[in-house]
């Protein structure tokens, strides 16, 4: 199951209660970039630069370890995980993630973790899971998203704006709801709401492919 979105739309939160209620794991895509970002801010390869960064992911054992409370990402067994929603990671992690061969990397990577999973991301129902069983592509008003985020950020309310409208612009080609996503707007629900929204429609998928 895929649930996209752009930054700060409720999509992980509603994806790790989503397959904590399906009891399966939940595997967050975007920390895949963070770690490819991360990996290059510390080896001090340009983001821009697209073939450096792809010998870096190269040559380093990079792994996603989806787990119950949250996924952990491991670098040649080094637990980067803490580091990886640092504002210099924000900063950098759209143009890290807009080569082509980082998105490669990134989903060789989730092709090769066992399902049945849910998934978030800004493209995995269109591009990467297109056979997904159920999909669905979260937003909310920019405002909302802005005062969710800014209590998960040492940052102020404009700050924290300026810097999700930079990786909204940044992320554009990158993301977008599948075809047949149920899109659902967040703006004026609460996270019990749109659990619950999106465990009836996955109820109704399976009960059609029960028949
Ligand atoms: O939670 P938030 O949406 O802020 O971040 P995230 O899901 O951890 O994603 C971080 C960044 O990774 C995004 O801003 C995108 O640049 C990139 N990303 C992507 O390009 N494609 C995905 N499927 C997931 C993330």
């Amino acid at each position: 199951m895929t649930l996209d979105g752009p930054a700060a739309s409720g999509k992980s939160t509603v994806a790790r209660r989503v397959a904590e209620a399906l009891e399966v794991p939940f595997v967050s895509s975007g920390l895949l970039y963070r770690a490819a970002t991360e990996l290059a801010l510390r080896a001090g390869v340009d983001p821009g630069a697209e073939s450096e960064l792809a010998s870096l992911l190269h040559g380093h054992e990079v792994r996603l370890e989806p787990g119950r409370e949250a996924d952990r990402v491991y670098v040649q067994d080094e637990d980067v995980t803490h580091r990886l929603h640092a504002d210099a990671v924000d900063a950098a992690v759209s143009e890290v993630a807009a080569h082509p061969r980082v998105r490669a990397w990134v989903n060789a990577r989730l092709r090769e973790i066992e399902g049945p999973f849910v998934i978030d991301g800004r493209d995995m129902g269109r591009d990467v899971f297109p056979d997904a069983y159920a999909k669905f592509f979260l937003t909310a008003r920019p405002e909302i998203r802005a005062a969710r985020r800014v209590g998960e950020r040492a940052a102020d309310l404009d700050t924290v704006t300026e810097m999700m409208r930079r990786r909204d612009a940044g992320d554009v080609r990158q993301s977008g709801p599948a075809p047949d996503a149920v899109r659902i707007d967040t703006s004026d629900l609460n996270l019990d709401e749109v659990v619950d929204t999106v465990l009836a429609y996955v109820a109704e998928r399976r009960a059609d492919a029960a028949t």
